[in-house]
């Protein structure tokens, strides 16, 4: 997590952040991750659960880099993920396929066909999210002649308060069998003898601060659980999904073990006991990275007053300000008490309004050389693009007060090539 050393620097896991670029031999802009805060927060969610039966499946797609996988792996985690290449990732990095789940509206055939045929069983479960995926699941396991252990999403039909792209559990998202498809969504899976049904999954979407609208959402799949065990028996697990919000600087009074909580005393009160697996992917990894981002110059408008700190961190690094008017906390690198502060749109280098990370009150005399974009462990490298023609920024990992790894950098020249020479 971010700290401040004795006289006011940034700091990621114990370091300063000027250090770790330094030693790294890194310019700006960088993400820096604080691995020994990312094994705490898992240590304390593995802890949260207590006797109960569980899997921590982390949603890989916050944050995908291999030293970030291995850690939670090695902590007991497993993994949540939405393509091919994803599950790929996370094979590679040693997990077990009995540890992953894979999610998604869409998964094409081929993506498919390497979840049936991962280690000796496959995996955990492909989660199905509509009527037509059971039927196409149940022909590929016959064609590759596998067993499909499959559990269906359900869209509980809960609205939380989140911005509208990361809400997922409401009656007109696109994810899930709705309650309604169910009976069909059952017949499909028992009509098919290369179908096992193992688990009932819902995830609701993310950013959330309460964990009411979670718990909502348990207690309707907890309700269709029970009706199926009447009807069939045989469910392995219940997944109550992800979306544990973390504290983005608004405040979020829960954690991600207070969810957990919640979750097994609603379990407990519906009289059940399955193995739960959650899918949290923000909260594991957010709070423990920040975009380190030189500052370029200001520029002042004086007729109309306007002060902008243009850095050399854009959209294409971070795109969360622009597709969900995030909020992330800026703040200089060196803080430094009693210098004249003001308030700054700062602004990245790309050529779309929308380059914006919002009004933040920073130092004038002198402007901050560098500063940190807090919280940008999750959704921020995974998210980035070469838009404008950029290269993807460099990724240094900090564990036990030293840079473990260094991602690989693209280069100008690795940029140039995959433009043309097709
Ligand atoms: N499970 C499923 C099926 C998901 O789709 C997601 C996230 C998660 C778990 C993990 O959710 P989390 O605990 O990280 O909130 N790019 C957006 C977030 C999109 C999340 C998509 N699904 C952002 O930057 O806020």
């Amino acid at each position: 997590m971010l700290g401040r050393d004795a006289r006011g620097t940034a700091t990621i896991g114990g370091s300063s952040v000027e250090t770790i670029l330094a030693s790294a031999g890194c310019g700006t802009p960088a993400y820096l991750y604080d691995i020994d805060g990312i094994r705490v927060a898992a240590q304390a969610l593995e802890q949260s659960f207590g006797s109960a039966p569980h899997l921590i499946a982390y949603a890989a797609k916050a944050n995908s880099a291999g030293p970030i996988l291995e850690s939670l792996f090695s902590e007991g985690c497993g993994a949540d993920v939405v393509s091919g290449s994803e599950l790929g990732l996370v094979l590679e990095a040693g997990l077990s396929p009995d540890k992953i789940v894979f999610s998604g509206v869409a998964k094409r055939d081929d993506e498919i066909d390497r979840a049936l045929g991962a280690g000796p069983s496959g995996i955990c479960a492909i989660q199905a999210e509509s009527v037509e995926e059971i039927v196409r699941v149940a022909a590929r396991a016959r064609t590759v002649g596998r067993v499909g252990r499959i559990s269906i999403r359900i869209n509980p039909g809960i609205q939380i308060d989140t911005h509208a792209h990361v809400a997922t559990g409401h009656d007109e998202a696109k994810f899930g069998v709705a309650r309604g498809d169910l009976g069909e969504a059952y017949a499909a899976v028992d009509a098919a003898r290369e179908l096992r049904l193992v688990g009932l999954s819902s995830h609701i979407g993310s950013t959330q601060t309460t964990t009411e609208p979670y718990i909502a959402a348990a207690r309707v799949l907890f309700d269709i659980v029970k009706a199926r065990e009447a009807a069939r028996g045989g469910l392995d697990f219940v997944d109550a999904g992800g979306g544990f919000g973390i504290d983005y600087g608004q405040g979020c009074k829960v954690a991600p073990g207070d969810f957990v909580r919640a979750l097994l005393a609603a379990q407990r009160a519906a009289g059940l006991s399955h193995r739960l697996i959650i899918e949290p992917g923000r909260s594991l990894v957010g709070p423990f990275g920040v975009l380190v981002a030189g500052v370029i110059q200001s520029k002042v408008s004086r007729a109309t007053d306007r002060r902008w700190l243009m850095i050399d961190a854009g959209m294409n690094d971070l795109i969360r300000p622009a597709l969900y008017q995030a909020r992330h906390r800026i703040e200089p690198v060196h803080a430094i008490d009693g210098v004249p502060t003001a308030r700054f749109r700062v602004v990245g280098p790309i050529c779309e309004s929308s380059d914006d990370f919002g009004i933040h009150e920073l130092p004038t005399d002198p402007l901050p050389e560098h500063v940190v974009i807090r919280d940008t462990g999750a959704y921020g490298f995974t998210m980035a693009s070469h838009y404008n023609g950029r290269c993807l920024p460099p990724e240094i990992f900090v564990s036990r007060g030293r840079i473990a790894s260094l991602s690989q950098r693209g280069s100008e020249i690795a940029w140039i090539e995959s433009r043309l020479r097709m």
